[in-house]
């Protein structure tokens, strides 16, 4: 068995995504431990979340992106992380850019979730986008992060249906279900070393056996078809 991973979270909101990743670890589904949660809002839920289970919490000041106070806090981010050890970093609902220390400092050791089938709508608020654009599927991404927003090599990705009358909302709960599930695995798959990135490409080793005559289509075809 592999040692267990160290692992960093950053965050700007209500956390979910972290407490299905802390549950997993508790549960012992992943290999690993949430060390220290940094959030960019002091007042985020994320942070009480971290510590009711006595995980370091800090609230870092993220100025303006770009600005050298930007890349001030960028290097006092990387700092905490690499002090305490850490192999993996998880984005999880962090809104703000990261910069190019902490990239360089962690190469393939950034994740990053995005509620979008991604490269399909990337940015903001992108679930009440595919309402109004239309899309029959939709569902989030987990990818490796780079320099440049929600852009690095795939990890995994599941879609889901877009149900007639769908608010934005609606199909933000049904991808957020997704995500629950996603991005514990795509973290566990790390711990265990099984994860190649090749340019774009991220090879999962040792894969379970794909059913290729899976398909989500929506809406569901006639008996027939
Ligand atoms: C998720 O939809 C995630 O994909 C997006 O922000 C949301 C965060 O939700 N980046 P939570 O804070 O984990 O509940």
């Amino acid at each position: 068995m592999p040692e267990p991973i160290r692992i960093a979270a950053m965050a700007s909101g209500g956390g979910t995504n972290l407490q299905a990743i802390i549950d997993a670890c508790e549960a012992g589904k992943i290999s690993g431990d949430v060390v220290v949660v940094i959030s960019d809002r002091q007042d985020a839920r994320v942070l009480e979340r971290a510590r009711k289970h006595n995980i370091e919490a800090i609230h870092v000041r993220v100025p303006r992106t770009g600005t050298p106070e930007w890349e001030d806090a960028d290097r006092q981010i990387t700092e905490i992380f690499t002090r305490r050890d850490i192999d993996l970093v998880v984005m999880a609902g962090y809104m703000r850019k990261i910069g190019p220390a902490l990239i360089s400092a962690f190469p393939d050791r950034i994740m990053n979730i995005h509620p979008g089938l991604l490269p399909a709508f990337p940015g903001v608020e992108v679930q009440w986008d595919a309402v109004e654009y239309g899309v029959k599927v939709a569902g989030p991404t987990i990818h490796f992060a780079d320099e440049h927003f929600d852009h690095g090599p795939i990890i995994i990705q599941a879609a889901v249906p877009v149900l007639p009358g769908d608010s934005g909302q609606d199909l933000a709960d049904r991808i957020l279900k997704q995500e629950h599930r996603i991005y514990p695995q795509a973290i566990q798959w790390f711990a265990e070393g099984r994860l190649r990135v090749e340019g774009r490409i991220v090879k999962l080793l040792d894969p379970p056996e794909a059913d290729d005559t899976q398909a989500i289509i929506n809406p569901p075809p006639d008996g027939d078809f």
